[in-house]
């Protein structure tokens, strides 16, 4: 049995990510922390309640996390993911408020790493609060983690939020500093550029969003406003050639959920430039080693994208 926890902003790449752990047999969802990020950290603990409902896993206990950086404002992502973070697509039957944990999101990561050590990799597609404030409660937290999986950085100076700074971080770069720093398990990085260029082509999409489910249904739902704006107009014309769809944080999970998966990645150093006019947010990669750092996160480069697109697929199944 795989065991995860999942810390999200929920957004719709967030929402395939969970629906694509869900659907996978002998992998455990221990527990759902929520965070700032995509939208406020309500309407992200209501969004994975709706996921959890489609899902038909609502026992998966969830938790409300920080509302806010370590520093500094809530950056968010405007209107991208929609103004409530899953596509403003109604939704009159979602679950309440009220199934939310009383337990806070923090405490709870904290003891389900406790009570599994050794078991649980913790999957992070989300502004790292969260993670930096239970490392910092415990910091004995990353000797007990199988491994850290992070959908977040960039790996050159081009951002897709601040100038060089990729959203994930740039909304808590002092967060994304301590995890990097302080996170001694094998951590793994699915970071901006590595999910662009693994995208999928729109025809897979077609089909993927056209399963005669109801959670390709609700996909469809949600997914139809990012999918308008998206990784598809300005950043593939200009980032990456050729039209594609990107599911960002669904490669971080991926990775956690099959070890395979991974066909290269590139082992360094990592770090978040926390100063600077222009770099704030942007993760640098020691790739001369002068941080002169022993522990080094594998930074994902290729992975097998047969294998990712079953997921995908049986994620709606
Ligand atoms: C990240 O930012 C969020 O909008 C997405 O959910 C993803 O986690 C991509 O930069
Ligand atoms: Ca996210």
């Amino acid at each position: 049995m795989k065991k995860l926890f999942v810390d999200v902003d929920c957004g719709v790449d967030d929402a395939q990510a969970i629906m694509m752990a869900l659907a996978v047999p002998g992998v455990q969802i221990l527990g759902i922390s929520c965070v700032h990020g995509n939208t406020s950290v309500e309407n992200v603990c209501k969004n994975v309640l709706r996921i959890l409902k489609v899902c038909k896993h609502l026992e998966i206990p969830v938790f409300r996390g920080a509302n806010k950086p370590l520093l500094g404002q809530v950056v968010g992502t405007g209107d991208f993911h929609g103004k409530d973070g899953l596509g403003d697509a109604p939704d009159p039957e979602a679950p309440g408020l009220d199934l939310v944990q009383k337990e806070g999101a923090v405490s709870a990561m904290i003891r389900i790493v406790n009570e599994n050590p050794g078991e649980v990799s913790l999957v992070a597609t989300a502004p790292l609060t969260n993670v930096a404030l239970a490392v910092k409660l415990d910091p004995s937290l990353p000797q007990k983690l199988k491994g850290l999986y992070i959908m977040g950085g960039n790996t050159d100076s081009r951002g897709n939020t601040t100038m060089c700074g990729e959203f994930n971080f740039a909304a808590d770069p002092e967060a994304a500093y301590i995890v990097l720093n302080e996170f001694t398990c094998p951590v793994y990085i699915a970071a901006w550029e590595f999910t662009c260029h693994s995208k999928l082509p729109w025809e897979f999409c077609d089909g993927w969003l056209a399963q005669d489910t109801d959670k390709a249904r609700f996909m469809k739902q949600i997914f139809q406003h990012s999918m308008k704006n998206s990784y598809s107009e300005r950043i593939e014309k200009e980032l990456v050639a050729g039209q594609g769809f990107i599911s960002c944080d669904s490669y971080a999970i991926a990775a956690a959920i099959d070890d395979t998966i991974i066909l290269e990645s590139l082992e360094r150093a990592v770090t978040v430039e926390l100063a600077g006019n222009c770099c704030r947010g942007m993760m640098v990669v020691d790739h001369l080693d002068l941080l002169q750092k022993t522990h080094k996160a594998h930074i994902l480069k290729k992975v097998d994208l047969e294998r990712f697109k079953e997921l995908l697929m049986n994620a709606l199944k």
